[in-house]
């Protein structure tokens, strides 16, 4: 389908076609649902073994007993876990509790209200605070600068990464843009990988931005590869100690994505610097995290090569209903003017960008049909999609059946919704 290139009485005819295609498919009542970028309860399974794993064995390899308090930044097994999902220095991690998203909460507030390097040297003694949002990106990334009134300037997503020379202008030029949000691996939700040339330039952007400036390295999807020759990400820390720009990079990973979503352990790697001024207000927060979910995530999973196996499993769940969403869009909308799409090899999402103007239109569809898509928006800050185009996908949880069908319906949502836009 080239809408482009047809005339007037040939959009008239898809429409009445397809128009017909969507009533049949309204009426066999479906209620299917492609939001939920979570893992599925097979893949949940596949670390069970982490119930009952101590035996009451609860004592740490430095000797802590891991059932008493204490501990800040974690125990040498939970940093070493984290620097091998991380691909860091262990002496650079520090472990937290289930949720990475927390760490990265806690670490924009010390930003903001205490500052990384000292006292007067909080960003909101500087002015209005801004941050760098490179879209379509990740929903509670944007949630967090909203709730702390974080002003968030967008910069555009490509297939290398962020657009390096929108970024680089932006800090150069702004002195008050104190962070940015990086998902430098299968980025959520366009599933490309930061190329080198773009982890470079981001290891030196402290040089061009306003003090205090702070990458926020998100690396969720650090280990989730779907392919066996995934494409190697640069290593930002090393590329920091080059350029001289160690303090500038704060990095995010957890395994909620990697064992159970709801009770993983989550990490942060940093500069000393950096890992002090954290400390020093997380123990205002809390007296020490879960110690006993930290020793035996890291007897279940004991080195970096039983992670990659363990993830191969992950893979081996999800790489087909994968297949099938971008095998769908390939059949549907390959030969045609209507969308387009990243084919991920990692990660949990699948973004499609349809015509501008349509989003809404496909996804208002859709959930007539039966079958529930992220809400238009939701992958931009302040839930404004300028261009009305972009729809995440979420294939983890749904079977391969129900795959099929919410793509079926999907595909015909985005050729009705394009085609009544552009009569
Ligand atoms: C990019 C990204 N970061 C963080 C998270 C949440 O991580 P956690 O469960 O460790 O808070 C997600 C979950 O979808 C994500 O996509």
């Amino acid at each position: 389908l080239y809408l482009d290139q047809a005339d007037q009485s040939q959009r008239q005819q898809w429409l009445s076609e397809l128009t017909a295609d969507y009533t049949t498919l309204q009426q066999e009542g479906l209620n299917l649902d492609l939001t939920r970028g979570k893992p599925s309860s097979e893949q949940l399974a596949l670390s069970d073994a982490l119930d009952g794993l101590l035996q009451g064995n609860f004592i740490a390899s430095d000797g802590t007993d891991t059932r008493n308090y204490g501990g800040i930044d974690g125990l040498p097994e939970g940093k070493q876990l984290g620097a091998d999902i991380l691909g860091v220095d262990a002496d650079s991690v520090l472990v937290g509790g289930n949720a990475s998203l927390t760490l990265m909460f806690h670490a924009v507030m010390v930003g903001l209200q205490y500052g990384f390097d000292g006292d007067g040297n909080a960003w909101n003694q500087q002015g209005n605070t801004k941050f760098l949002c490179p879209v379509p990106g990740y929903d509670r990334h944007f949630t967090v600068c909203e709730k702390f009134g974080i002003e968030m300037v967008t910069v555009p997503m490509t297939a290398t990464g962020p657009d390096m020379d929108a970024v680089e202008n932006a800090v150069q030029q702004d002195p008050n843009i104190k962070g940015i949000w990086c998902v430098p691996k299968y980025s959520n939700p366009i599933g490309v990988t930061y190329s080198d040339d773009t982890v470079a330039r981001m290891a030196k952007l402290a040089n061009l931005a306003g003090a205090g400036f702070r990458i926020f390295w998100d690396n969720a999807y650090a280990v989730h590869d779907l392919v066996s020759q995934p494409k190697p990400l640069a290593d930002i820390a090393a590329l920091c100690r080059l350029y001289n720009t160690e303090d500038s990079v704060i990095q995010f990973a957890s395994t909620s994505k990697i064992t159970h979503a709801g009770a993983g352990v989550s990490f942060l790697s940093a500069s000393s610097k950096n890992l002090q001024a954290i400390k020093s207000f997380l123990s205002a927060v809390t007296i020490g995290p879960d110690k006993v979910n930290q020793l035996r995530h890291r007897r279940l999973l004991p080195d970096r090569a039983a992670v990659e196996q363990h993830m191969q499993k992950h893979a081996a769940i999800i790489k087909p209903r994968f297949d099938v969403v971008l095998q769908c869009l390939e059949e549907a909308f390959g030969d045609s003017d209507l969308g387009r799409w990243e084919r991920p090899e990692g990660g949990y999402f699948i973004s499609f960008d349809a015509r501008p103007g349509c989003a809404k239109e496909i996804i208002r569809l859709a959930a007539e049909a039966g079958v529930k898509l992220t809400p238009a928006g939701a992958t931009f800050p302040y839930r404004n999609d300028p261009e009305d185009k972009n729809i995440r996908i979420a294939p983890t949880v749904p079977s391969i059946e129900q795959l099929e069908k919410a793509m079926e319906v999907f595909v015909i949502c985005v050729k009705l919704a394009s085609v009544k836009q552009a009569m």
